[in-house]
């Protein structure tokens, strides 16, 4: 595991140099992409990117987890949260997104529909990744399977916590459930790029690079992946 410690501005830019190096070298590239507020600065460096000649157009993309049961134009749903930050500002193909379906009828169908279109697509080359307070990795919550694929899980209260400030400050807005790509699925991917700044997610970074590897701290199985890439600042580099 590569970790590199650098002021905020320069860990968006060189998350946006692996995925521009990737899309580059192939344009067909498949994308994992993340929501957070940790992924918007990638994102945004990317979008300056693209007005200067980078193209998305031939590229696919995977989303990584998805609130259950929220209507389906509602600003929070990640699905939404994507087309707003990323890609309707480059030119992804229409349909070039996928998510697993939150709405669905039968959840479990779509969890197993959406692993399948992940390695129909040949997997994932690039999968960038926040990290929660508590060691999360996409919606894997402490306990999580080390061994896991997308499935329905239970948000905890902490990370339901974390995320109210997406829905005006109101813990009972955010959704109880959601479904994600599991630990093994987020494995598969071939790069992964992991980003973090701030003192909040300093036992979380201590945890992944120095804590022994444990499903109470999910992100913890990167230690495992052969080209994982972790970019954090000062303050979330604080307790290495
Ligand atoms: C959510 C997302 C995760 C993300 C985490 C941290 O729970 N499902 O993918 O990593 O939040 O978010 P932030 O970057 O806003 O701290």
């Amino acid at each position: 595991m590569e970790v590199v410690i650098a002021p905020p501005g320069e860990l968006a830019r060189l998350a946006a140099d692996a995925v521009e190096r990737l899309v580059r070298a192939n344009p067909e590239a498949v994308l994992g992409l993340a929501t957070g507020s940790s992924p918007l600065v990638v994102y945004d460096e990317l979008v300056r990117r693209h007005k200067e000649g980078l193209s998305f157009a031939r590229a696919r993309a995977y989303m990584l987890d998805e609130y259950v049961g929220l209507a389906a134009d509602h600003p929070e749903r990640y699905r939404n949260v994507i087309e707003k930050e990323f890609a309707s500002r480059v030119d992804l193909a229409p349909g070039a997104v996928q998510g697993p379906d939150g709405l669905a009828a039968d959840l479990q169908a779509a969890c197993a529909a959406y692993e399948a279109s992940i390695t129909d697509a040949g997997g994932v080359d690039l999968q960038i990744l926040g990290i929660g307070t508590d060691g999360h990795i996409a919606f894997n919550e402490p306990g999580s399977s080390l061994a896991s694929r997308t499935r329905i899980k239970t948000l905890t209260k902490q990370t339901r916590e974390d995320n109210a400030r997406f829905f005006g400050g109101s813990v009972d807005d955010v959704p109880r459930h959601c479904l994600t790509q599991g630990l093994a699925t987020i494995m598969s991917a071939r790069h992964l790029v992991l980003l973090a700044s701030g003192r909040a997610k300093a036992e979380a970074v201590h945890q992944l690079v120095e804590g022994p590897i444990s499903a109470m701290w999910p992100a913890t199985i990167m230690q495992l992946h052969p080209h994982a890439t972790v970019l954090v600042d000062d303050a979330a580099a604080s307790r290495l």
